[in-house]
């Protein structure tokens, strides 16, 4: 995988454009109602947009191999601004977010606390909240009979991670899974940004997906 990030001011509706579409030839084909939540007035993403696609796409994917002919998958983008861990409002089922401590950390030191989350929620089958923790390790996967290498949601962790974001997950058995991508705003709407600028922390991933 490649190792740099190309950080740009982006709109959440770009980065959501292509993998809703692909999401929806997937979903016509599974007959899975595909719906998309996005905030109004968002700030623009500091973000790599291919990466950041990449990583939508495999949530999508992800959703879709895991819910039955019948559900939904849908994408909700909204603001977390100031200071608060990722929290989910009439929460049910297990959560897990690694690193969620040194995050809210870096969010309350950082100059620029805003960040903008994007979820894939499904009403799939779920994970067990033993497995909960395993998910975002390479090649784990719940079930050996499952297609997949179980290395998407590794590179989707590499890539959020660099990106100084984070990655979530909550989920419950029979009743679905969100997974959540949290990244930082851009210092503000229209600013540029160098596109050769450094990465919060250098990809070093030797994983595809
Ligand atoms: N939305 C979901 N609902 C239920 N289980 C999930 C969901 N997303 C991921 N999982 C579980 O987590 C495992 C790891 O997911 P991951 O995306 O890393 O690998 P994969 O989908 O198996 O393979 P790959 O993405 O490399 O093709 C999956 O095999 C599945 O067991
Ligand atoms: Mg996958």
């Amino acid at each position: 995988m490649d190792t740099t990030l190309a950080l740009k001011p982006v709109p959440i509706d770009e980065l959501l454009l292509d993998p809703f579409s692909e999401g929806a030839v997937q979903a016509r084909r599974k007959c899975i109602a595909l719906t998309k939540n996005i905030e109004a007035s968002l700030p623009l993403v500091l973000a790599d947009k291919n990466k950041i696609c990449r990583v939508v796409s495999n949530l999508l994917r992800n959703a879709f191999n895991h819910t039955a002919e019948g559900g939904s998958v849908r994408i909700d983008a909204h603001l977390m601004d100031g200071f608060r861990a990722p929290s989910w409002p009439g929460q049910v089922g297990a959560t897990h977010a690694e690193g969620l401590a040194a995050f809210a950390e870096s969010r309350r030191d950082s100059g620029n606390p805003t960040f903008v989350k994007i979820a894939v929620k499904d009403t799939g089958k779920g994970i067990p909240p033993e497995d909960l923790s395993y998910v975002f390790d390479p090649y784990w996967r719940s079930d050996s009979k499952d297609v997949g290498t179980g290395l998407g949601l590794a590179v989707v962790k590499r890539i959020v991670t660099a990106h100084g974001g984070i990655v979530a997950v909550r989920s419950r058995e029979g009743e679905g899974s969100e997974f959540s991508s949290t990244l930082p705003a851009a210092a503000s709407n229209g600013a540029e940004t160098d596109s050769t600028s450094q990465p919060p922390q250098a990809l070093r991933a030797s994983t595809s997906a």
